[in-house]
């Protein structure tokens, strides 16, 4: 045991993930059993340190059972008073943080832990350069956080979408229908490329290759040729056709695009095939972590306890090469981390006949 015990603190914060309570009950777990520490639980992300009002003690029998449960126990929100240094303003929403660091103060917390996606980490990041002590954990089920190779969530996203397309497979195929699935994913088509490459898709639309509709119409007609009277289109929230400017008004807590049913109708235009679209959207973010999430989420804690043990503050926890490693926080509030051109299952989902109905992609498959 420790000579000096700590009393630290997390909080939950952004659109929650698959994963979020394992994190908590790792940490709770780790501070008391291995270190003897007090964990404080800070309710909806940082809005519960404004006014220092909704704070718990978190013991061993506050996380029994909470392994396998999705959201968080802690509450988030993606809508607070610090939005505006979310979104990435700096010294935005002064009083706001002002209160929060009076209040780590008063509270006389030695350490937060912050588990939060970009916004959240931005946030940290002001905190963390007024004095505060904070270690950052990643987590976004679109997996496309700077400086991280993978956050947890994600795993359980993609598989409650594969199970879902599973599912339309069926339909489509009965009706002879063109399904449109669309996914989250706003900057970045992690989500759209795993679920539709591990659920079968025919086409693939993701943010990062603006699409044209024709080549996703062609390449429907084509297996119409082939006797195949249905296709599935996954789309990522975020995909764009070709040319198109962003409103710019979609985003966390914002408004949404309801892209699939633009595409559905389109697709129903150009190829004469009735569509349908389905927005799997919050279902995405709910239900039981994965194991694999479990797993990942569980290391994270038990590191970011580890990093408070250490004292290494102002860091963030990163997944890389494999391995959970400290990197400084600014490394994660950067640009969306995007799925690059060279992607290797880009390519072996074409080589499957999936199109993604980009500018470099002819839109049918060659005869043979
Ligand atoms: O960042 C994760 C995410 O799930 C996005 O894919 C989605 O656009 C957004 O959160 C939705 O957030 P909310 O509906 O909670 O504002």
């Amino acid at each position: 045991m420790e000579p000096t015990t700590k009393r630290i603190a997390i909080l939950t914060s952004g659109g929650d993930a698959p994963g979020l309570n394992a994190v908590i009950r790792s940490v709770v777990k780790t501070a008391i059993l291995r270190h003897g520490w007090e964990v404080l639980g800070i309710r909806d992300g940082f809005e519960g340190l404004i006014g220092g009002r909704a704070v718990q003690q978190l013991g061993l029998a506050d996380v029994s059972g909470m392994l396998p449960r999705g959201g968080s126990l802690l509450g988030c929100t993606n809508r607070g008073h610090l939005r505006d240094a979310a979104a990435g303003v700096e010294s935005a929403n002064p009083d706001a943080l002002r209160e929060v660091v009076a209040a780590i103060q008063t509270l006389r917390i030695d350490a937060l832990i912050v588990v939060g996606g970009d916004g959240s980490h931005r946030i940290a990041a002001q905190l963390s350069r007024q004095g505060v002590p904070l270690i950052g954990v990643p987590k976004t089920i679109d997996n496309d956080l700077p400086g991280t190779e993978a956050t947890f969530g994600f795993d359980s996203a993609v598989a409650f979408a594969t199970d879902a397309i599973d599912r339309l497979h069926t339909t489509a195929e009965t009706h002879g229908r063109v399904l449109v699935v669309e996914v989250m994913g706003r900057a970045a088509g992690w989500i759209a490329l795993h679920a539709g490459i591990a659920g079968g898709a025919d086409v693939i639309l993701i943010p990062e290759i603006p699409y044209d509709l024709t080549r996703a119409a062609a390449h429907i007609e084509a297996r119409g040729s082939e006797g195949k009277r249905f296709s599935i289109v996954v789309a990522a929230e975020g995909a764009t056709p070709a040319g198109a400017v962003g409103d710019g008004r979609a985003g966390a807590g914002g408004i949404r695009s309801g892209v699939a049913n633009r595409i559905a109708d389109e697709l129903q235009i150009l190829t004469g095939h009735e569509a349908r679209a389905v927005v799997l959207g919050h279902l995405q973010r709910g239900g039981a972590p994965t194991a694999a999430d479990r797993l990942l989420a569980t290391a994270l804690g038990a590191a970011a306890v580890s990093a408070v043990a250490q004292g290494q503050f102002g860091r963030a926890l990163a997944l890389r090469a494999g391995r959970i490693q400290l990197i400084p926080i600014a490394e994660a509030t950067g640009k969306p981390r995007l799925v690059p051109a060279d992607n290797p299952f880009l390519e072996i989902a074409r080589g499957l006949g999936i199109t993604f109905a980009g500018p470099d992609e002819s839109g049918t498959r060659p005869q043979i």
